[in-house]
């Protein structure tokens, strides 16, 4: 029996840049004429969030945030070492970077030789990545198509009928899954795991709509015809993970399989008029997570989903899935990095075998 590792955490693409995420679009919104009247003035906020805002409009925050989560990523790079995959499965959302006009499948696993990037080649004039790497830095990840091909051919097998790419349609590493790679490698000693992507269409609904975004102007929030189908169902994914579990125990692959998610994020938070995310159901979330309370995942509906701006938690929910097939494993080590001010909290959590 091949063992499998779980590992949770995040691909916050503000984490990517010098500065990480400075709450500029929390500050933007408080200028929205949409924005109900409580949310202009923070004394009216929750508690937590107040304090976060501080009397600097949350700077400390957001460095301590960022700091935060880098300690988080070398901590996240540590287990996967300690763990030493042949395999590393990456569950991340695919936000209109190849899901599009084109074609939009629930799930994708994408079978390739190998992955390059060049992420830095594409940003506006002025940005600074957060290792102050010269534009044209190129990144090339090992990945497996064999193992790939056959993951996909083993669910289909077992009725979960994921579609499967030998090559990308427009974008070659999605950020979901470039950026969990990237804030791995925090300290530039290389990552030489083979990868293999799952790509899930989380933003479902919103996704053509918002074109993988979110909403940043309340006038222009997507309803009736605009919207999309669905992504696909949170017990689904789980049963999917499930699968995936048994699948990969009788393989011959120590596998890593990775959520790469922050929780709710503010600018798909219906509840909170977009404006901060829903971190009181993230605790709720996570306490169960803990618990190992995993139907509270499962069960969760597409409305809950999008009233808590939680669409991403589809990534997680694969690996809690496969968590609960594996004779109900919880964390042996979890974190709340709590943030009402930036785009959304993370999480962090080790399933060790
Ligand atoms: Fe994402």
């Amino acid at each position: 029996m091949a063992e499998i590792l779980g590992l949770g955490m995040t691909h916050s693409p503000p984490l990517m840049s010098a500065q990480g995420d400075t709450a500029a679009r929390l500050r933007r919104m408080m200028s929205d004429p949409l924005l109900p009247p409580h949310y202009r003035d923070p004394q009216h906020w929750p508690e937590p969030m107040r304090r976060e805002w501080g009397n600097d409009e949350g700077g400390a925050h957001v460095q301590r945030h960022r700091a935060e989560l880098i300690d988080a990523m070398r901590w996240a790079r540590k287990e996967l070492d300690a763990f030493r995959p042949d395999l590393v499965i990456v569950f991340g959302d695919d936000q209109y970077e190849n899901f599009r006009e084109d074609g939009v499948p629930a799930f994708q696993i994408n079978c390739f030789d190998a992955f390059t990037a060049k992420p830095w080649a594409t940003k506006p004039p002025g940005y600074h990545n957060a290792w102050d790497e010269a534009p044209d830095t190129e990144f090339r990840y090992n990945a497996n198509k064999r193992a790939a091909k056959e993951l996909a051919a083993r669910l289909i097998g077992e009725g979960f009928e994921v579609a499967y790419a030998y090559e990308p349609r427009h974008d070659e590493m999605p950020h979901a899954i470039l950026n969990t790679l990237v804030f791995l490698d925090w300290d530039r000693r290389g990552f030489d795991y083979p990868v293999v992507p799952f790509l899930t269409n989380c933003y479902g609904r919103q996704l053509i709509p918002l074109k993988g975004g979110g909403v940043n102007d309340l006038a222009k929030i997507p309803s009736g015809d605009d919207l999309d189908p669905p992504g696909p169902a949170a017990w689904r994914c789980f049963d999917l993970g499930r699968a995936l579990a048994r699948i990969l125990e009788a393989s011959r692959w120590r596998t890593a399989l990775i959520s790469s998610a922050s929780w709710s994020h503010s600018f798909l938070t219906g509840k909170t008029s977009y404006f901060h995310p829903d971190v009181e159901t993230d605790r709720r979330y996570f306490a169960a997570l803990q618990a190992g309370d995993y139907a509270l995942w499962r069960n969760t509906s597409l409305a809950d989903i999008e009233a808590h701006g939680h669409q991403e938690m589809l990534n997680w929910i694969f690996v809690l899935g496969a968590m609960a097939e594996l004779g109900n494993r919880k964390p042996q080590e979890a974190f709340f990095v709590e943030s009402w001010l930036t785009n959304a909290t993370k999480a962090f959590a080790v399933f060790r075998p």
